[in-house]
């Protein structure tokens, strides 16, 4: 009798310790879990290890649901209008189409081209020039910039912890802790964490689902010769800073990672910037030059380029028909799947 009243006590205090493990680490049985094996699969498939450090932010529903609210909310800027959301449209891979330059809060222009944004947690810095190196602070900067939400960090704060609506969001997502500001940026980074995109043709043919076509293949080794060293495979991009010949834009001028390092021989360099989704991503590079892929082909054509400081032996040469091509096989990494996830549209149901 007294042996089973003990054992009983153990379960009991057993279960008060599951219920808290369980509440710690949030609910992980939609979202949450679905990257997480997403993330194992693509690992097992022979993707590159993720950079983003997992362990100090792990993704739940709860934190996922926050920071998609957070993300689609406009009343996060000065004038009440711009969002995340704004300049990163889920429906074009998160960029922002039609504007070369990001528009901000009264219609103020940014510098530089909204990129798409996807995959991030293999990328070891942000922004067109690495300024920022963990995603987990990324947002402040779009927050407080002045031609992007220009909203001080402690009136964000202010306006969420006012919020019932994000007051019990944020009690699911961290349990127990205090409404802080670095909280909120991981709630933003758990919901971007959930955009991984690795269901375009490409990723069909690597599993060998699909077999590209002559046109697709020839276009595909085209790559392999012109592109694949800076635009890496099966990301299509990386994390080193290149030049790819662009003139520098008399208009706006922007020296690029020079700014973050100071280093003169770093002058004119950007980070290399994904191909996948460029179908949808228009306009290309920093300054969204270029509207369309043809434009980008024509400028890559009879083009030596550096690579890591040194001169490539051959120059890129590309035939009309190896544009074709080519261009063929970049339509091969539109992820028309990603692009309609309806779990990372904007939670009301519309967009602007
Ligand atoms: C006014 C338009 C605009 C708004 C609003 C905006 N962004 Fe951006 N975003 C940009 C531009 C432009 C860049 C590139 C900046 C640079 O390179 O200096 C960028 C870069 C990024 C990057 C880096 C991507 C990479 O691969 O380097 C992330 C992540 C990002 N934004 C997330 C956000 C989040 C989260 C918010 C809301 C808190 C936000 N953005 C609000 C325009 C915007
Ligand atoms: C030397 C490295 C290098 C090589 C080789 C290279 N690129 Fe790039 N690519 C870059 C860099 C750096 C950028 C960003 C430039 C900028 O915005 O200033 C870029 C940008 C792009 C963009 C625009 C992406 C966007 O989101 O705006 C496309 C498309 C592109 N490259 C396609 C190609 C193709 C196709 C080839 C092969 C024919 C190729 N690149 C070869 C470095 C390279």
């Amino acid at each position: 009798m007294k042996r089973s009243v003990w054992l009983f006590a153990v379960f009991v205090l057993m279960g008060c310790g599951m219920f808290v493990v369980q509440r710690g680490r949030g609910d992980i049985r939609g979202r949450a879990r679905k990257a997480f094996i997403t993330y194992q699969q693509l690992k097992a498939e022979g993707w590159p290890e993720t950079v983003y450090l997992f362990g100090q932010n792990p993704l739940s529903d709860a934190g996922i649901a926050l920071g998609r609210k957070l993300f689609y909310d406009e009343s996060l800027s000065a004038d009440g209008k711009v969002s995340c959301g704004s300049c990163h449209n889920s429906y074009t891979a998160f960029a922002h189409v039609d504007h070369k330059l990001s528009h901000g809060v009264y219609d103020r222009e940014g510098r530089r081209n909204a990129p798409a944004l996807f995959n991030l947690a293999w990328s070891q810095s942000f922004m067109w020039d690495g300024a920022i190196t963990t995603l987990d602070n990324q947002s402040l900067s779009p927050i407080a910039s002045h031609t992007e939400m220009d909203l001080s960090l402690p009136a964000f704060l202010e306006r969420v912890q006012r919020d019932t609506t994000y007051q019990t969001m944020y009690r699911h997502a961290f349990p127990g802790e205090p409404m802080s500001l670095p909280r909120l940026m991981q709630a933003i980074a758990q919901f971007e964490l959930t955009f991984i995109s690795q269901e375009s043709r490409y990723d069909s043919m690597r599993r060998h689902q699909i077999a590209f076509t002559p046109q697709e293949q020839k276009g595909y080794e085209l790559y392999k010769l012109y592109c694949a060293d800076c635009h890496k495979e099966p990301l299509f991009r990386s994390d080193a800073f290149e030049s790819n010949g662009l003139f520098p834009n008399i208009q706006f001028p922007d020296w690029g990672r020079v700014e973050i390092t100071r280093n003169p021989k770093d002058s004119g360099l950007f980070r290399v910037p994904s191909l996948r989704n460029v179908e949808v991503t228009y306009p290309y590079m920093h300054d969204g030059r270029f509207a369309t892929l043809s434009q980008v082909l024509k400028h890559y054509s009879l083009r030596t380029l550096k690579i890591q400081g040194v001169y490539q032996p051959k120059p890129i040469v590309l035939s009309s028909n190896d544009r074709v091509d080519l261009l063929a096989f970049l339509l091969t990494l539109t992820d028309r799947q990603f692009v309609q996830v309806k779990e990372l549209q904007d939670p009301r149901g519309f967009q602007k």
